[in-house]
C-alpha cells in the first residue's frame, strides 16, 4: 500500500489549514483575507473593481492617469517600481507608460512584483512585460518575503518606488498598518519613495454599496472563501446556510465583511482536523476595510518614518493617493 509522504511545513496548503484550524477557534471567528484570493477569487474581485458601486479602482487609476507625468518627474534615472499586492498590474502598467515614453531609451527599470495570488502574478507579469527597458520579476509570496526577496537582488544606487495601492492599507487593523508601514520603511534607504492609495471615509450608504452589492458579485467573492475551504480542506460549508454581510463600524472607522450562518450548524473540516458548531447568526469575520481621513493618511506614514511629498485626492469617490519619500538614514 502507498503511504503518503508527510507533509511539509511550507506547504502552502498546511499552512492554509492550520490557520483555518487557529483562526476559526478565535472569538469572533475568523479567516484571514489573503485566502479570499484563488484563482476564483481573484477574477471575482476584478470584476468587483468594475462595479459602478465599488470605485475605489476607478478614483486610483483616473488620479495615476491625471498625476503620472508628475510622479514619474520626481523619480530619479536608477529606478525599481516595487508593487505589492497590485492585483492584474494595470494601474503600474499607468505610471510605466508614461516612464517609458518620457525616458525613451536613456532609463530602465526594474519591476517587483509582490502578490499571494498566482493568477494575478501571471496577468500582471504578462501585462508588464511589454516594454523593452522594464524588466519585471514576479514574487509569490506575502508582502513581508517578497519585499525581502526584492531587496536581497537591488542594485547598488537603485532607488525604489513602492506601490501600495487600492487601499491594501484598510485591510489592516491601526496598529498593523503602522507597523507594516515600518516594515516598508526599514526595507528602504533615503531617496525612496512609496505610494500609498487610501480610501476616505464617506456616507454609510455608499459603503453599504461599494462592499455589499446589488449584483451579489462581492457576496460571492466572500462565500467563495467556503467554496476554497470545501475543495482544498474537504469542508463541507453548505453554501445555502451562509450569507455575506458587510457592517460599518463609525466608531472603528471600517467596513466589516462577514460570512454568517443562517441557521445552527456543524460544519466538519477534515484537512484541518476540526468540527466546528455555528449558532444562527454567528459569523466568520473574513475582512475589514478601514476608511481614513486625508490627513490621516498623511500622519500615518509620518509616523513611520516618510515624509509626505504630495497628497492628490479625487473628490467624487473620495480616495487619497499620497507619494512619500524617505528622508534620514533610520536610527
Ligand atoms: N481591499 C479591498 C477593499 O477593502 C478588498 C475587498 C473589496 C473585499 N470588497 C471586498 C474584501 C469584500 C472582502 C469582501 O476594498
Amino acid at each position: 500500500m502507498a503511504s503518503s509522504a508527510p507533509a511539509l511545513v511550507t506547504d502552502p496548503r498546511s499552512i492554509f489549514a492550520e490557520e483555518v484550524r487557529r483562526d476559526l477557534a478565535l472569538s469572533p471567528r475568523q479567516i484571514q483575507s489573503k485566502y479570499l484570493y484563488d484563482a476564483l477569487g481573484s477574477s471575482l474581485f476584478e470584476t468587483i473593481c468594475r462595479l459602478p458601486w465599488y470605485k475605489i479602482t476607478r478614483a486610483e487609476r483616473e488620479l495615476l492617469e491625471r498625476r503620472a507625468r508628475e510622479i514619474v518627474a520626481a523619480l530619479p534615472g536608477r529606478i525599481a517600481f516595487v508593487e505589492l499586492g497590485g492585483g492584474n498590474g494595470e494601474k503600474l502598467g499607468i505610471l510605466l507608460e508614461e516612464f517609458v515614453r518620457r525616458g525613451r531609451r536613456a532609463r530602465r527599470a526594474n519591476v517587483h512584483l509582490i502578490d499571494i495570488s498566482e493568477a494575478a502574478l501571471e496577468q500582471s507579469e504578462q501585462r508588464l512585460s511589454r516594454w523593452e527597458h522594464v524588466s519585471v520579476v514576479g514574487h509569490r509570496a506575502t508582502y513581508e518575503e517578497g519585499l525581502r526577496e526584492a531587496a536581497r537582488r537591488r542594485p547598488e544606487g537603485e532607488r525604489w518606488l513602492v506601490l501600495f495601492l487600492g487601499s491594501n492599507i484598510g485591510n489592516f487593523d491601526p496598529p498593523a498598518a503602522q507597523d507594516f508601514l515600518r516594515q516598508i520603511r526599514a526595507a528602504l534607504q533615503p531617496g525612496d519613495f512609496l505610494l500609498l492609495g487610501a480610501d476616505l471615509v464617506k456616507p454609510a450608504e455608499e459603503l453599504a454599496l461599494a462592499y455589499d452589492d446589488p449584483l451579489g458579485v462581492t457576496a460571492a467573492f466572500n462565500l467563495n472563501l467556503l467554496v476554497r475551504m470545501n475543495a482544498e480542506l474537504g469542508a463541507d460549508f453548505d453554501l445555502e446556510g451562509w450569507e455575506h454581510r458587510a457592517i460599518w463600524n463609525a466608531e472603528a472607522s471600517r467596513v466589516e465583511m462577514r460570512l454568517v450562518s443562517r441557521r445552527p450548524q456543524t460544519v466538519r473540516i477534515p484537512g484541518a482536523d476540526i468540527e466546528v458548531r455555528f449558532r444562527t447568526g454567528e459569523w466568520i469575520w473574513t475582512e475589514s476595510s478601514y476608511k481614513f481621513e486625508a490627513l490621516g493618511a498623511c500622519r500615518m506614514g509620518e509616523a513611520s518614518g516618510f515624509r509626505t511629498l504630495t497628497q492628490w485626492i479625487e473628490p467624487e469617490a473620495r480616495f487619497a493617493l499620497t507619494l512619500f519619500e524617505v528622508t534620514e538614514p533610520e536610527r
